[in-house]
């Protein structure tokens, strides 16, 4: 903290990964705020054929088209994120920083984007990042629209994602918020296991 005071840096952000309350506790003391709870969970593939549910979304990869309907879809999904809680940007600016990273991604060679449509429409996305060498994915985003929700698309876009790493990688991983009971669910459900949690802190250290 003193480190970040001398440099003049606006906001200190500590994430800790798997830890008891000890350090947590510190944290409190010293006057950070406890922005944000995750979990992570893992798939494993283990041999056979996964059984999924039927599903009557058609999922495809993206393709050009589909970006600016999953920006718009990502602007306003994620707002259970530490960033909007920590308090160093405007909603605005973290919702537009949301459809930045998905536009981002897209253009990343080792991630794959999953595409959920009805009527021919994009309405929900699947963002996994391959790591080749570990032989793992993770799912770094995943989101549909708000007013198709609750509809089985989330489950679809995770068992399609499930279904094409069969036989390139051996597990996913996924992150979500603590307190996000539907996507828990969700995962549960596709037969992830929780793994691991963390909690992120932040502190206002020097004002602009
Ligand atoms: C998480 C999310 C992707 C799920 O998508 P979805 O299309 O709603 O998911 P499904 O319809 O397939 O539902 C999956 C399970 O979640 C639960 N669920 C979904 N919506 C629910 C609701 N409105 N009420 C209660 N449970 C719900 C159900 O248990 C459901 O399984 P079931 O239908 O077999 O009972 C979606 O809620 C979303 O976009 N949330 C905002 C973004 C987000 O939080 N992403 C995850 C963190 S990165």
């Amino acid at each position: 903290m003193l480190s970040a005071k001398r440099k003049k840096i606006g906001y200190l952000v500590i994430k800790l990964e798997n830890s008891g309350t000890f350090y947590s506790r510190d944290l409190l003391r010293l006057g950070m705020k406890l922005c944000g709870e995750s979990v992570d969970l893992k798939f494993t593939y283990r041999g056979g054929k996964k059984n999924g549910p039927a599903s009557e979304y058609y999922i495809n990869l993206l393709k050009p088209c589909d970006i600016e309907k999953i920006k718009t879809i990502a602007s306003d999904a994620f707002r259970r994120s530490y960033l909007y809680r920590c308090g160093f940007s405007k909603m605005r600016e973290i919702d537009r920083y949301h459809a930045t990273w998905v536009e981002n991604l897209s253009k990343d060679k080792d991630v794959h984007i999953f595409i959920a449509k009805e009527n021919n429409k994009a309405i929900g996305f699947l963002a996994l990042k391959i790591n080749k060498i570990g032989r793992y994915g993770r799912i770094i985003l995943i989101a549909v629209h708000k007013k198709y929700r609750g509809r089985g698309a989330g489950s679809a876009l995770v068992h399609r994602c499930i279904e094409w790493g069969n036989k390139k990688i051996d597990s996913i991983f996924v992150k979500t918020q603590k307190d996000n009971r539907n996507a828990i669910i969700l995962y549960k459900k596709m037969g992830f296991k929780l793994v691991g949690t963390d909690k992120v802190f932040c502190k206002k250290i020097s004002g602009r």
